[in-house]
């Protein structure tokens, strides 16, 4: 076979596996189909890569073939692992080594140019430079990201004076010594500086951001790892990476738009804004009056209710009781209650928190409500069973035009019959701002860790049951 039978063929291989990306995503879009499209998206990567492994350029496969190893290692490792609470710094990790790997790549695509002594493109050298730049920005927020995730590192946001000033200025100087790269691209040295300034960029995008605001910055970096890749696919002539970093740029833009929307904020908002920072208000305890209740007295609402409502959210996560909620709700249902779960866009603290938590406790996915469908049946709903949710059923997203949150589309929770609010304490939120929800009259307040509370729960219905 010559040179370029082989590159045809594995240009053949690409566009199969690019096809595969392309259907796998259109997979996800829902639950029933998601695992599949994961699975078929994953085959597509592999072909790809063992494609890729036939490229004649390549020189030897010493380091090749033990990186594939102790990558899919480290891979299947944490897949096994990292518990549901720690997919969102698993996320901002994956995104950081994807962000450095189109650095490396770009760099060593201009190393080979220069040694070779071979001119380098204007257009090359673009891209080259936009990998380098794009590339090290995401890879040093992505790791700072993850630390505040991970509570490493402080999660309130650390708001340097004149911050904004100072990541204008190093975002020119990032755009400076890019040009510099382009207009002088056989110093290979120029490299150096423009790693050392994207990765400070990096840094200094993402300390202002509160740990909450992390999973926007996430899906933003992930964008960005898309873009650093598609850049340094034209710098190394690679269709695939191109094609599979177009993707993964638009699709993180996408996820970043719709979370901005989801909390009613502005990308700058969430970038600039230092919200969720230390010092936001805390629950004034003690000043509005608030009903307590025990599990007994819930279990006789939920034993005999004709319809209702799980909202979930981060405390859910924390709690890992989303097993103990199917239970719950697989009890009400055996008595012919209409059962719903109402999932709010970013209820949690990642894209999809919610889904993949019940998808994992196996709540049939016809129960699964979203935010519009959730709020036009709890007008007619009996009980809301509000699962280590605050910010996303405050009704003062509705009410009060000097909340943090005005705007942000809620879950109208306060419109049913009852609502009955399990979390362990009075605190806040995320957004350190008190619930109004808490002091209404129809509100009823269940303390205790969640997992806790539904086991009792659990047990108290059962009771009842076998008591009539
Ligand atoms: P939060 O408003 O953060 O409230 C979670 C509640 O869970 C807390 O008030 C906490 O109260 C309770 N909790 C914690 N651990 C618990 C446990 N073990 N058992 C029972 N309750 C527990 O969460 P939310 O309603 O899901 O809202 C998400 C927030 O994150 C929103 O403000 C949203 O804007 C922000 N955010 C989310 C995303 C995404 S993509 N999800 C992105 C950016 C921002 P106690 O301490 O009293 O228990």
């Amino acid at each position: 076979m010559s040179d370029q039978d082989v590159l045809n063929v594995i240009n053949a291989v690409y566009v199969v596996a690019a096809i595969m990306f392309i259907y796998g995503m259109a997979q996800l879009r829902r639950p029933a189909t998601a695992r599949t499209g994961n699975r078929v998206a994953a085959m597509g990567m592999l072909i790809a890569i063992v494609a890729t492994i036939f490229d004649r350029e390549i020189v030897s496969y010493h380091f090749i073939l033990p990186a594939i190893l102790v990558g899919a290692l480290i891979g299947a490792w944490m897949a096994r692992t990292v518990p549901m609470t720690g997919m969102p710094q698993m996320v901002a990790i994956f995104n950081a080594s994807g962000g450095i790997a189109s650095a490396l790549v770009a760099t060593a695509a201009l190393i080979r140019f220069n040694d070779a002594g071979t001119d380098v493109e204007v257009d090359t050298a673009i891209a080259i430079a936009l990998g380098i730049a794009i590339g090290t920005v995401t890879l040093t927020g992505s790791l700072v990201a993850a630390g505040k995730l991970q509570g490493t590192i402080n999660q309130n946001p650390v708001l340097l004076p004149a911050r904004n000033v100072l990541s204008l200025a190093m975002g020119v100087i990032v755009v400076g010594l890019g040009v510099a790269l382009v207009a002088v691209s056989e110093q290979t040295w120029l490299v150096i500086p423009l790693l050392a300034a994207g990765m400070l960029l990096g840094i200094l995008l993402s300390i202002p951001i509160g740990g909450a605001d992390m999973p926007v910055l996430v899906a933003l970096f992930n964008s960005y790892s898309g873009l650093a890749a598609a850049a340094t696919g034209f710098a190394v002539d690679n269709n695939l990476l191109i094609v599979a970093g177009a993707l993964v740029g638009a699709s993180g833009l996408i996820l970043t738009t719709i979370m901005c929307r989801a909390m009613n904020r502005s990308l700058a908002n969430v970038m600039f804004a230092g919200f969720g920072q230390s010092g936001a208000v805390v629950a004034e305890e003690g000043e509005r009056s608030y009903r307590s209740v025990n599990a007994e007295d819930v279990a006789t609402m939920l034993a005999y209710a004709r319809s209702a409502v799980f909202v979930t959210g981060y405390g859910l996560a924390v709690a890992q009781a989303q097993h103990e909620l199917r239970k719950l709700g697989d009890l009400m249902a055996t008595r012919g209650a209409t059962v719903r779960y109402g999932i709010h866009p970013v209820a949690g603290r990642m894209p999809g928190h919610m889904n993949v938590l019940l998808a994992e406790a196996d709540v049939p996915y016809d129960q699964l409500y979203d935010l519009e469908e959730t709020n036009r049946e709890l007008g007619q709903t009996e009980i809301v069973l509000v699962v280590g949710a605050n910010d996303v059923v405050n009704p003062q997203a509705r009410t009060n035009p000097d909340s943090p949150i005005y705007g942000m589309p809620i879950l109208n929770v306060d419109e049913a019959d009852s609502c009955i609010v399990m979390k362990r304490s009075m605190a806040s939120g995320f957004s350190g701002i008190d619930n109004d929800l808490f002091y209404m009259d129809k509100t009823a307040m269940l303390f205790g860790d969640a997992r806790n509370s539904l086991r009792s729960l659990v047990t108290e219905v059962e009771e009842i049951i076998k008591n009539e």
